[in-house]
């Protein structure tokens, strides 16, 4: 799986000087509404500091000029492929490249690096200084009035879908096909790095998650920042609530990091009640949507390693995909279960002599979906990495919810060993022969109770196949191909179900589509094609329906990467509502003005109730004067 980068973004945000050198607060805290206010400087030393400042950012800029020359420029400047070009990172805020690097997908390109090196390759990138971030505990902050609690009642979308199925409808809801057309946006709320969280909402409050690091929770209604937490990295994973006897309000969040971090806060003050390292391998990353089933959480592990694996000193491949089953009381890990039962073991040395391991792969890169009837949850699973023979990538898997013990393990693909820049960039050493094809699961599977009594399960493909199985044993009931698929089209993100139709996007080139397929055999019921990419943002503008759609009210709505939110009825496919997200600019209500959407790819709408929440500017908006995304809230003509 190869997370899709475009939106070429020329310049880079130079902040005004100063900014963002007081810093946020330490990792894995929470800031409440009024505190954390810069320092203010003694007005006669501050020119003289910040000259010296500039000397010493700029002396920093051209240690990284030289560093990236060796060691990112063969892969970051045009002609890119699968990685963000040298423009698009220069749009980051520096932790972003920071995190990347020390904790993050490119912490094999900066081994041997000191922290100083490190900084000083972002500050090169990006033009700032080194600790510059958007920050919400600074001025750009819009906190919610001092008493302000956290109350769960009224419609929710909690996760990455309303119910433990993952059919992604919800469940309770105003919004109709009638009243469809006027949404409209009621508030608007800026903020950096945003890109793959949906956001979930409860009750009174809207939480979302930021590749900065920064988890909010949001009061519904006005956007205000109830709490702010700083993860230990950054979270691009979807926010599960449930209750919880050892949090002070009753009630947690759950969510975790890029450097493998699950953790817990109080729903109500975002105060922290444990934390746990699901993996001690450095690639690993968390994704998926930690899935809430009684007293544990199911915690899908997936990985990184297919996209640093290819350098020759790089002992490939040691990671899998896997599910912690965690006790939400302390944290502790009851099992952890790997989507490939096979440890890797060395296997043969590459071309300059690096020992290689196998098998390794399946990261397992959405929210698992449970079953109690059958007392199992359902991952499907990513590619392997190594030409070490396995069944179990490309696969859809249950698991037994009690111990993780696989029960049936189903592989849609073989040998499709697949490493990033194999062989172009990084000829030869680890490379797998054939490379790819890179088709995996990347979206959760579907549990569906059927008319008449069966239940079936449902799954995607980036190869654009589309299965429907027994739950009872993986078996195939039907499959149908509704796109050609590639590393990153077919189905990307995730599907929707009700209780006629699976709902699939196809992101790929020549067929970008929204299809209706029936449940029961997987005919076509109805089919859109997205109109030709015109965008309202500057940069790569595609028009792939890569992001997962949600049914609300017998609607159906859709996202895709122009930035346009599409509602079509569900039964019959007639379109009732398109709206630009890039089209306009907006006012937000944490300060950030003239902020624009832009390009919708990995999150889909949450909708509760009669609002609608979607992140927009996937790949960053350019020419917007601050952070780069914006989360839009929609009521029915915006009251
Ligand atoms: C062998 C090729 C290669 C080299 C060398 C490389 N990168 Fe990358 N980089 C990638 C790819 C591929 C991605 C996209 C990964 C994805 O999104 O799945 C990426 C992504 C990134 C990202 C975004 C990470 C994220 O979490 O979204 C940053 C930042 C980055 N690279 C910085 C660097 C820096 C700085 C260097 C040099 C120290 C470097 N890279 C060297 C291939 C490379």
């Amino acid at each position: 799986m190869t997370t899709k980068w475009g939106g070429a973004v020329a310049a880079a945000i130079i902040m005004a000087a100063g900014v963002g050198l007081w810093g946020g607060s330490a990792a894995g805290q929470s800031v409440a509404g009024e505190n954390d206010r810069p320092p203010a400087s003694a007005p006669g030393n501050a020119l003289s500091a910040r000259q010296a400042q500039a000397a010493a950012q700029a002396k920093m800029a051209a240690h990284g000029e030289e560093l990236f020359g060796q060691r990112c420029k063969s892969c970051h400047m045009p002609p890119v492929e699968h990685a963000p070009s040298r423009a698009e990172l220069a749009a980051q805020f520096p932790n972003v490249i920071i995190d990347a690097l020390k904790t993050g997908k490119m912490q094999a390109m900066a081994s041997g690096l000191s922290d100083s090196d490190v900084a000083s390759i972002a500050v090169f990138i990006t033009g700032q200084s080194p600790d510059a971030h958007f920050d919400l505990t600074g001025e750009s902050r819009n906190a919610c009035p001092a008493g302000a609690k956290f109350n769960p009642a009224g419609p929710s979308w909690n996760g990455w879908s309303p119910d433990k199925q993952n059919t992604r409808v919800a469940a309770s809801t105003t919004i109709t096909a009638a009243n469809a057309p006027k949404l409209a946006v009621k508030w608007a709320f800026a903020y950096q790095g945003g890109r793959y969280g949906e956001p979930t909402v409860v009750g009174n409050r809207v939480f979302v998650t930021s590749s900065s690091g920064q988890v909010y929770a949001l009061d519904r209604q006005t956007g205000c920042v109830a709490w702010a937490y700083k993860a230990r990295g950054s979270v691009r994973v979807t926010v599960s609530v449930g209750k919880n006897a050892k949090a002070p309000s009753g009630w947690a969040a759950y969510f975790g990091d890029m450097s493998r971090n699950q953790v817990a806060v109080d729903a109500n003050t975002g105060k922290e009640l444990w934390h746990v390292l699901i993996d001690s391998g450095g690639r690993g990353i968390l994704t998926g949507a930690p899935a809430l089933w009684g007293d544990t959480l199911y915690v899908p592990l997936s990985s990184f390693e297919e996209g640093v694996a290819g350098l020759a000193a790089y002992e490939c491949c040691k990671q899998r995909g896997a599910v912690a089953a965690v006790d939400i009381l302390t944290g502790k890990i009851k099992w952890k279960s790997y989507a490939i039962p096979t440890a890797p073991a060395p296997f043969k040395k590459n071309a300059v002599g690096t020992q290689m391991f196998g098998p390794a792969g399946a990261a397992i890169w959405s929210s698992p979906t449970i079953d109690p009837k059958r007392g199992v949850l359902y991952v499907a699973t990513g590619d392997s990495y190594t030409n070490v023979e396995e069944a179990y990538s490309d696969a859809v898997e249950a698991m037994d919810l009690k111990t993780g013990k696989i029960k049936w393990a189903h592989q849609m693909t073989e040998e499709d060993h697949f490493l990033v820049g194999c062989p172009q960039q990084a000829p030869g050493v680890n490379c797998p022969t054939p490379n790819g094809p890179d088709f995996d699961f990347g979206s959760s599977p579907i549990l569906k109770h059927m008319k008449g009594g069966k239940d079936m399960l449902f799954a995607g493909q980036k190869s654009g196949q589309v299965y429907g199985l027994n739950p009872d044993d993986g078996k195939i009931i039907w499959q149908t191909r509704i796109g050609k698929g590639s590393a990153l089209g077919g189905v990307e993100w995730g599907m929707s179900a009700d209780n006629d139709n699976l709902y699939v996007g196809i992101a790929d080139r020549s067929l970008p589509s929204i299809s209706a397929l029936r449940l029961t055999d997987g005919a076509l019921v109805w089919r859109h094609r997205a109109p030709d990419p015109k965008c309202s943002f500057e940069g790569r503008c595609g028009n792939g329906y890569s992001g997962p759609s949600s049914l609300a009210g017998g609607v159906l709505f859709t996202v895709n990467q122009d930035g346009h939110i599409r509602a079509f009825l569900a039964k019959t496919g007639e379109p009732v509502w398109d709206y630009d997200t890039a089209g306009r600019r907006y006012e937000t209500v944490n300060g950030v003005k003239n902020q624009r959407g832009g390009n919708l790819d990995a999150t889909g709408m949450s909708i509760a109730g009669g609002m609608a929440f979607v992140m927009a500017g996937f790949n960053g908006a350019s020419g917007s004067s601050g952070p780069d995304n914006v989360l839009l809230a929609f009521s029915v003509d915006g009251k």
